[in-house]
This record gives C-alpha cells, sequence and structure tokens, in this order.
C-alpha cells in the first residue's frame, strides 16, 4: 500500500492465533530453545519418576561408612523409608508406598509454579507461543485467570516450602560430613556433592523473583530500610541468572540422586578425601 508517496508493507507478527508455528517472519533458529526445554524436562520427568518408583538405592549408611541420602527421598519421614533414613522424631507410618511420592510434592510444588519454568514449559509443551513474535498454536488464551492454572499464583507461598526443604538438604549434606559407625568426621566425593546440591538450590531459590520481592517489595523509601535494601541488593544479581540457576540446579539434584544411588547399589564406592 501507499500512503504519502511511501510504500509500506503490512506486516503480521506472529500470524493469526491458532495458526501453524510455521507462521512466523522470523529468520532465526527460534525453535532451538523451546526444544532443549522438552527434551531436558522430559528427560528429568522419566529419571526422577523411575527413580521415585524403583524405591530402592537411596540411602548409603553405616554399612558403607557413609551418610548420603538422595534429595528425592529426604526427608525420609514414612515408615516404608529404610532402615537409618528416617529418624524418629516424626514418622508417618501409614504410608507404605515410595515416600518420595510424599516428599517431592513441596520441591515440586514450587519449580512448576516458577515463572521462568512457566515461560519455558508453556513455550515448550503447550506452543502458547511457542517464541516471539510465532503464530500461538491455541486459538483462545484465558491466561492464569482460572483453574487449574490459577493455582500458579501460589508460587510466593511455595517459596516458604523450598526454604524448609533447602534447611533439610542443608542438614543431609553437613551429615554427609560426618561417618555412621565410630562418629568420627570425615569428607568424601559424596559429601562435596550433596553439599554443592545444597548451594544450587539456595541460588535458585533465592533468586526466585518471590524472594526478591519479599526483601525489596512494598518499601517505598530505601534509605529507611537499610538492612531489606542490602538484602535486596545482594538477591538482585543472583535474580537476574534465575534462568542459568533454574537448570544447574534442577539437572544437579537429579545427578546428586544418581549419584547417591549407584554408591549406595555397590556400583562404586564413594571416594574418601580424608
Ligand atoms: S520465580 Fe522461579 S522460583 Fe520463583
Amino acid at each position: 500500500m501507499s500512503v504519502g508517496g511511501a510504500t509500506i508493507t503490512p506486516v503480521r507478527l506472529g500470524g493469526a492465533r491458532g495458526g501453524p508455528a510455521a507462521r512466523t517472519l522470523r529468520k532465526d533458529r527460534w525453535w532451538v530453545q523451546p526444544t532443549i526445554t522438552v527434551v531436558l524436562l522430559t528427560a528429568f520427568v522419566v529419571y526422577s519418576t523411575w527413580a521415585v518408583f524403583v524405591n530402592k538405592d537411596y540411602y548409603v549408611g553405616a554399612v558403607a561408612h557413609r551418610d548420603l541420602i538422595s534429595p528425592f527421598f529426604s526427608p525420609c519421614v514414612t515408615g516404608s523409608c529404610v532402615a537409618g533414613a528416617h529418624g524418629t522424631f516424626f514418622v508417618i507410618y501409614w504410608w507404605h508406598i515410595t515416600p518420595a511420592l510424599l516428599i517431592l510434592l513441596g520441591p515440586l510444588s514450587f519449580r512448576v509454579t516458577c515463572y521462568y519454568y512457566r515461560r519455558a514449559y508453556y513455550r515448550g509443551f503447550w506452543q502458547s507461543p511457542p517464541a516471539c513474535a510465532v503464530a500461538d498454536a491455541h486459538t483462545r488464551y484465558t491466561g492464569e485467570t482460572r483453574f487449574p492454572l490459577i493455582l500458579q499464583n501460589l508460587h510466593r507461598y511455595f517459596l516458604y516450602v523450598a526454604l524448609m526443604f533447602n534447611t533439610i538438604l542443608t542438614i543431609d549434606a553437613v551429615m554427609a560430613f560426618r561417618l555412621p559407625g565410630d562418629g568420627g568426621i570425615g569428607m568424601s566425593l559424596g559429601s562435596l556433592v550433596l553439599s554443592a546440591n545444597a548451594i544450587l538450590l539456595w541460588a535458585y531459590t533465592l533468586s526466585c523473583h518471590a524472594a526478591r520481592h519479599l526483601c525489596g517489595g512494598h518499601v517505598n523509601t530505601f534509605s529507611k530500610h537499610p538492612i531489606r535494601y542490602r538484602i535486596w541488593k545482594t538477591l538482585t544479581p543472583l535474580n537476574a541468572r534465575h534462568m542459568q540457576l533454574a537448570w544447574a540446579s534442577l539437572i544437579f539434584v537429579a545427578l546428586t540422586d544418581l549419584y547417591v544411588r549407584l554408591v549406595a547399589a555397590g556400583v562404586f564406592t564413594d571416594p574418601k578425601i580424608f
């Protein structure tokens, strides 16, 4: 069309809602990121489901002279936990199936409702939309205003659940420096793996948008809240790396389970450092 002597080409970025994904003007490889998301999340779901239902080799105790527990099974609070994996303070004796099914509800509720993961799996699995300026695969968009997606708004409360689990996994990491049997202290590769897992989980949780808002939100004048300002300033650079921390902590938590599993199954001995 021509307007005021200039030729204008009408452009419809992203095409029509519900159109084929190919309807985009983008020439770059926009499909790479959603594809990676689908591959990684599917791999995690398949592995963790297998680990949960195989329901063994999640704890290395006095027999191997190590105190290592898989993060998928901690805190092991059900009567079905293997001997030594649970304490005596709080035990749910009527739960007879795999304990991980109960335990993982906490951390998963936090991850599934995470703002970053929501963007990632809405794009990867729902194709809604697959990427910026690419046609949405669905004809209708209702956002997160109705059940079940309205539950995503509970994320800020699941933050407290995640903080509780991080504290428990940190205690597990500290306990991994204890040598069951003689009560001594030592360090093994397993101690370091559990410690790195706890550090990554803290970094991911503290980089959460809800955590940053908790510290710096609703503050009109930072000078009147110096401590909150300081915490907010500390969390902000972490928040900028939230995506990277989300993937690093997700992959490492699965690797930590795998490490404990291989040691518990006797595939190799946890190497002793001192
Ligand atoms: S926004 Fe990702 S964990 Fe809160």
